[in-house]
């Protein structure tokens, strides 16, 4: 859903050939060590890991599985809705905010806006030294912990002028915050709004967290795909990799990723900002319980852009198959000339399942599908943006192989359907999640906290760009009109945060990172194993 069909030049025929990394290194892990005791030994951690995991998280017995069939009957588990204990519910709504609120200032001669002086506070009313009185509120989620991990390259050495300047080849634009202000030079147009609304994001960003924002100069790239190959920057006599932003990254690459545009909205294509959407999207949510919902999985979107997208389509449901998947194609002219009423992202949460796939690269659309309740069905992706990576399998969403995708589907649905209660857990830990780990505010601090890491690491004086220009609200804003001025209204951060960012969480230390990436190994290889299961049962009943 992410690419309209205007999207030239990257839809469709970009094709790679990846390992299946997620199952893969499992099994080379052992066998590629020579050293028995070292075999053993990491067999033995693997196994703790795994069994710690499985025994609180998944509460599965494998053995029963796929045999047993629980009823789907009773309405008695339709009242299954789970409160997650880790997230209360508000006991008050403050209902009439007493403070001032900003508006833009748009001049009645809307060409000619600029930059109102001494409008907006330029401090926060939080300062540094009644830190004590207003207590920064609690630690981060945990995904905020790969800000160390994506800034790692730079951790010993620094980020000097020359590397900056060496990012520069694929920028679309460079950005500087100087005292305070934002400086934008541009070097190449990108797709659609997608450079406006992510400047827009650094401008409230500065207006929630006024004179908090350090110095910096940074290149930002709006295209797909991650650029910056780890394997050129290896080696003793290496120069240190360009630092670059954005929206996603790879295993193979160092971008540094960093929220994409659609969280102020995406004008093309009438998604509307993050806050309000996710508003709509927890009320849409709550229009049909998951177990009322259709039994099927569910993907909408446009088939065009990827191979992998075109391969899914063959699990549609037939006449020959019926595989358990409902797809459609998103037809955006379409629904651009219907006033997108088919597109509406808070009234598709209407099958117990949803299929997440990835297009070109990565897809904003995971946020919208994992926001519904129910169970989001993850097609192996190859990206990660910037909170992806704190999501589990079989916690947060079932994960589909990407070489089967009918069969593993197939599977995926008649396990939730003979598992009710465990896959209503599952879609209720991913809308959990996004609702209160990715709401906007966490969104405003993972910027807050990656910019500032990496201005920690600059080894220059920031500068304004000679070629830049001051920008501001009222100078973006004001000369926009439809959905780009709508959104940009809607988006505004109206006053400075009263409190300071949640605080940052401690790196991982290595031994931890590589439990949390064997953890998710190992649940993958459980699942598989299931589907062999099932499928060898399935062939021999001749099904
Ligand atoms: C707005 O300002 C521009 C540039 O100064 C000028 O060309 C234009 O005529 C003005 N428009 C109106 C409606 O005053
Ligand atoms: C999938 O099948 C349904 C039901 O037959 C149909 O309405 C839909 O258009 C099909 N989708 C695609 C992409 O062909
Ligand atoms: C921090 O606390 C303030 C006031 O209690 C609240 O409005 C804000 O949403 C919190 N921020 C985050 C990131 O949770
Ligand atoms: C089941 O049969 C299909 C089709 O013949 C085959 O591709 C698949 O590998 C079989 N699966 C198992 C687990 O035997």
């Amino acid at each position: 859903m992410r690419n309209s069909p205007s999207k030239n030049g990257s839809a469709g025929g970009h094709s790679r050939t990846f390992t299946d990394s997620i199952w893969s290194p499992f099994f080379k892990s052992g066998f590629g060590i020579s050293s028995n005791r070292s075999y053993a030994l990491i067999s033995l951690l693997i196994l703790l890991i795994a069994g710690a995991f499985i025994s609180t998280r998944l509460l599965l017995d494998t053995t029963t599985v796929l045999i047993e069939k629980e009823a789907v009957t009773t309405t008695t588990q339709t009242q299954t809705q789970t409160i997650s204990p880790k997230y209360p519910r508000p006991t008050t709504v403050i209902t009439q905010s007493p403070k001032p609120e900003f508006t833009l200032h748009c001049s009645a001669n809307e060409t000619t806006a600029s930059c109102p002086s001494n409008k907006y506070p330029t401090t926060a009313s939080f300062g540094e030294d009644d830190d004590t009185n207003h207590p920064p509120n609690a630690t981060c989620p945990d995904y905020f912990r790969w800000i160390h991990e994506d800034l790692r390259p730079w951790s010993s050495t620094g980020i000097t002028r020359e590397a900056l300047e060496r990012a520069k080849k694929t920028a679309n634009f460079r950005l500087a915050i100087i005292d305070g202000k934002i400086y934008v030079e541009k070097f190449q147009d990108a797709f659609q709004t997608r450079d406006v609304f992510t400047i827009w994001g650094f401008l409230q960003l500065l207006r929630k967290y006024p004179g908090k924002i350090p110095d910096l100069e940074l290149m930002f790239d709006c295209v797909d795909w991650p650029v910056v190959k780890a394997s050129e920057f290896t080696g003793a006599n290496a120069p240190s990799p360009p630092p670059l932003f954005r929206y996603c990254g790879n295993e193979e690459t160092l971008d540094i990723v960093f929220p994409d545009w659609s969280f102020w909205g995406w004008a093309e294509v009438n998604i509307k900002p993050w806050e309000s959407l996710l508003k709509e999207l927890r009320e849409g949510n709550q229009r049909t319980k998951w177990i009322n919902r259709e039994p099927y999985a569910y993907w909408k979107g446009n088939p065009m852009v990827a191979e992998t997208r075109q391969d899914l389509m063959k699990c549609n449901v037939s006449e020959e198959h019926e595989w358990n998947a409902r797809l459609y194609v998103q037809d955006w002219i379409k629904e651009s000339n219907e006033g997108y009423k088919q597109s509406d992202l808070a009234s598709q949460c209407h099958h117990r399942y949803k299929i997440y796939i990835e297009g070109s690269a990565w897809s904003v659309s995971e946020k919208y599908i994992l926001a519904c309740d129910s169970v989001t069905l993850l097609v192996k992706p190859h990206y990660y943006d910037f909170f992806t990576r704190g999501l589990l399998p079989a916690h947060h969403y079932w994960p589909v192989r990407e070489h089967d995708k009918c069969r593993s589907i197939k599977f995926a649905v008649d396990w939730g359907n003979s598992h009710i209660q465990k896959a209503q857990d599952i879609g209720k830990a991913a809308s959990d999640f996004i609702q209160h780990e990715l709401k906007m505010d966490y969104v405003y601090d993972y910027m807050y906290h990656l910019l500032t890491e990496y201005s920690k690491l600059l080894r220059f004086k920031p500068e304004i760009p000679q070629n830049a220009a001051e920008i501001c609200s009222e100078t973006m804003a004001c000369p926009r009109s439809g959905n780009e001025r709508k959104f940009m209204t809607e988006s505004f951060v109206k006053h400075p945060a009263e409190s300071g960012p949640c605080a940052m969480p401690p790196p991982y230390d290595p031994a931890l990172l590589y439990g949390v990436v064997k953890r998710k190994q190992s649940t993958n290889m459980r699942i598989l194993q299931w589907e062999m299961k099932y499928w060898s049962k399935q062939n021999q009943t001749g099904s």
